[in-house]
């Protein structure tokens, strides 16, 4: 009888399990696959310790839609409103693509605001984690300078005022603040910001979230402090990690999915210089009454305020506790602060519109 009509089943399938093995094996030799199966903690796993995986997810979906936008958008300010109107209108699935951008960077705001919460509330900026916070501060102000200067792309009146207020602040910036003069260089400071938006901020994202992500990968995950006894050994792959980051991925770009198709952005009326007839975004609006009350400055003050407080955290609360309970004297000043700009935030929206340039 020949060798082949005595095969089982079972040989079979043991032939195929071993040739899927070595082939697995073929791959990982030649692309380190299986170095990703590292141990993390159980609790890298939970949907708090998952924000600055999601926030770096929303960042590659923004490059996605941003490089097909850039394809019809006119950076020119004769020409801006007009092609983002044709986006809109003419383009195939252009609404769609504007749409997700558009609530991409709204995500984007929220979880990278909500990391840094999760990572402030859980102290896992100490000791050695000091510079992964630091790192991380830079990164939301990359964030929110993506923010800015794409308000500013769309080109209708609130984006004309926008740009309005960062000149000012250009000037109270004296010498320093040359670049977002209207005279310095040879094209329109749109044009100039649309530069910023597309090439400079991203490169320098790239390289400062790499900086990071290095930074996490050499401490690890901080314990957490809501765990009852001694923490334990960390046991979890890191493959499984990053596969369950892909499932809360897909949530996020199913709602993403669906706000682009039933909320989709507008766009206002073509600028007009001279005027003030709208107020910024929410998530720039808590500055909006300290404009009222003290100009344009304050905008520059606030935010200065906000980002120096940000970088002092780790040297203010060194203590080894991470237990909020245990850290009032750091978590109540910073509770009163959040409380302050969601308060500043909901008074500006019922505030009159009001001018400041010239104040
Ligand atoms: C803007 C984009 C950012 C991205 C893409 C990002 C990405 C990440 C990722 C993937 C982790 C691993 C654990 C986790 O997701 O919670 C992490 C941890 C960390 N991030 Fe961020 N992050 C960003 C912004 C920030 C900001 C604004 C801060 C604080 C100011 C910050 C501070 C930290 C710290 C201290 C850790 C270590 C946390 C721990 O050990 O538990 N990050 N970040």
């Amino acid at each position: 009888m020949s060798e082949r009509l005595v095969t089982t089943p079972a040989a079979v399938r043991g032939d195929v399990v071993l040739r899927r093995r070595r082939f697995l094996d073929a791959i990982d030799e030649r692309l380190g696959l299986k170095a990703l199966t590292y141990p993390v903690p159980e609790h890298a796993n939970k949907l708090a310790y998952s924000l600055g995986g999601l926030s770096l997810v929303t960042f590659v979906l923004m490059v996605g839609t941003g490089i097909v936008l850039t394809q019809f958008y006119e950076p020119d300010p004769r020409l801006a409103h007009a092609s983002v109107r044709r986006i809109m209108t003419s383009v195939d699935l252009g609404n769609f693509i504007r749409g997700v951008h558009f609530w991409g960077a709204m995500a984007m705001i929220v979880l990278v605001g909500l990391h840094l919460l999760r990572v402030f509330v859980s102290g896992s900026y100490k000791r050695p984690r000091e510079g992964t916070w630091v790192v991380g501060v830079v990164l939301a102000g990359i964030t929110a300078a993506f923010f800015f200067t794409g308000t500013v792309l769309k080109w209708d009146q609130e984006s004309l005022e926008a740009l309005e207020h960062n000149i000012e602040i250009g000037k109270l910036l004296g010498r320093s603040g040359f670049w977002f003069s209207p005279s310095f260089g040879s094209i329109p400071l749109l044009t100039r910001l649309y530069v910023v938006h597309i090439s400079l901020l991203p490169a320098l994202f790239t390289l400062v979230v790499a900086a990071h992500l290095l930074l996490v990968k050499r401490h690890g995950l901080a314990p957490s402090p809501f765990r009852r006894g001694p923490e334990p050994e960390p046991t979890e792959p890191f493959s499984r990690h990053l596969a369950r980051l892909g499932g809360f991925a897909l949530i996020l770009m199913a709602i993403l999915t669906v706000l682009a198709v039933l909320v989709p952005p507008g766009q206002g009326p073509s600028p007009v210089e001279g005027i003030e007839v709208t107020k910024p975004l929410w998530p720039l609006l808590w500055v909006y009454p300290i404009e009222n009350w003290v100009g344009v400055v304050g905008i520059l003050w606030a935010t200065l305020a906000i980002f120096v407080a940000l970088l002092l955290v780790p040297a203010l609360d060194r203590g080894p506790e991470r237990a909020p309970s245990k850290r009032l004297a750091i978590i109540i000043p910073a509770a009163i602060i959040v409380a302050a700009i969601l308060a500043l935030t909901v008074y500006a929206f019922f505030t009159p519109v009001a001018s400041h340039i010239g104040m």
